[in-house]
This record gives C-alpha cells, structure tokens and sequence, in this order.
C-alpha cells in the first residue's frame, strides 16, 4: 500500500474522520495542520492566539507558520504519513516539495474526498466545531474552491490524484480509500 499520502478536500468532506482511521489502521503517522493549529488555540501560545483569529473567521493562517509546523513534525520521520489539511494553496505545495526532497520521501498518492455543499454544511452544522456556523462555513467552502481547489490539477498532471466519492457512510468511504491505495 501507498504510504507518504496528502488527504485533500472541502470541510466536512471527512479528511479528519478517513485519515485517522487509515493511519491507525497502516501505522502512519497523522498530521492535521487544522488540529496542530487547534493544540496551540487550546494553550493558548503566541502562535495559537494569532492563528485563532484567522482560524474563526475560517480563512487561512499563514503560509510561513503552518510550513513551520509541518517541517518541525516531518522531520526525522522513518515511518509513513499522511498530511490532512495540507497543503492549502499553491505556495504550500511547492514548499513542501523541497522539504520532501531533503527526507528523501516523495508523495505517493493523493486522496481527493468529493461531497456536495449540502452535505457539507449539514456535517459542519451538526459537529459544532468553534469554526463550524453558516458563515464561517461558507468562507471556508469560497477559500477552497479559491486556495486549494486549483491543487486538484496541480496533483492530476503529476499522476499522483486518486478522487473518492464522499458521500456516503464513513466505512463505505473508508473502503474506496484503501482501494485507492492498493
Ligand atoms: P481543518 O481543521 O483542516 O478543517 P477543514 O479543512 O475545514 O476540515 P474539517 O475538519 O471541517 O473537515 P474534514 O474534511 O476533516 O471532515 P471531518 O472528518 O472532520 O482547518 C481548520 C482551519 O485551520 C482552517 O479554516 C484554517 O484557518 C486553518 N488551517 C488548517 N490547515 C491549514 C493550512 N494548511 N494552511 C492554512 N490554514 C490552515 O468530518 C466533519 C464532520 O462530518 C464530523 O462530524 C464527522 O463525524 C462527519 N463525517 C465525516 N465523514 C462522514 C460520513 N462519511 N458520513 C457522515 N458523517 C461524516
């Protein structure tokens, strides 16, 4: 199996929920840069009070401190991963190229999970995550077809995309990863 993956898609879209189950499943290592984000709001760090401003308002915290996070966490890394939630935009995933260069442990695939809106929202709704009422939801649905969206081609010419229908129950879903990655 495919082992040095990136999970892409829209919030609700179950990254968070697919990756924890394959990387405990796989022995992976999980990096969410939302919940690493979420780890320093919750200590209240310098980092965390200026990425909770951003994070609110479901727009994106900085390009220089969710690498930073990124590079700390991958570094020294021997076993597989998986990057939930990153990269977000264009400049991060030509950051990331290099300092996957240097650990010699270039992506093996891409996982896009696809739902529609509605679905989306609904999910969102339904969590209640401080980032999770209509507004900020909406923002976050607009940043990503703006910001990450366009990495779905970015992936496609590399040959490295594998999309997966989301839509339905969380095992279901769960099973087209893994066939995806076989
Ligand atoms: P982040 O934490 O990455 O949030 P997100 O991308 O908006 O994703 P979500 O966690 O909302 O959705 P998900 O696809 O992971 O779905 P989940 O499995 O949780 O980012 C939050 C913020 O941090 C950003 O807005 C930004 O400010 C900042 N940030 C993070 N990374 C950044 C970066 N790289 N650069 C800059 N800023 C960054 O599922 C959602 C809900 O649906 C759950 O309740 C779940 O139980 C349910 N669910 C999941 N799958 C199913 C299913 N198949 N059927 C029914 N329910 C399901």
């Amino acid at each position: 199996m495919k082992e040095r993956l990136l999970f892409l898609g829209p919030p609700g879209a179950g990254k968070g929920t697919q990756a924890a189950l394959l990387s405990k499943k796989n022995h992976l290592l999980h990096l969410s840069t939302g919940d690493l984000l979420r780890i320093e709001v919750s200590a209240g760090t310098v980092l965390g009070k200026k990425a909770a401003l951003i994070m609110d308002k479901g727009e994106l915290v900085s390009d220089e401190i969710v690498l930073s996070i990124v590079q700390k966490n991958l570094s020294g890394q021997s076993q597989g991963w998986l990057l939930d939630g990153f990269p977000r935009n264009l400049v991060q995933a030509k950051a990331l190229e290099p300092l996957l260069e240097e650990i010699m442990q270039p992506i093996q695939a891409v996982i896009l999970i696809e739902a529609n809106d509605e679905i989306l929202v609904k999910r969102l709704l339904e969590r209640g995550r401080a980032d999770d009422n209509e507004k900020v939801i909406r923002n976050r649905l607009e940043i990503y077809r703006d910001k990450t969206a366009p990495l779905i081609n970015y992936y496609s010419v590399k040959g490295l995309l594998k999309s997966v229908k989301g839509n339905d129950e969380v095992n279901i879903v769960a099973k087209r990863i893994q066939e995806a990655l076989n």
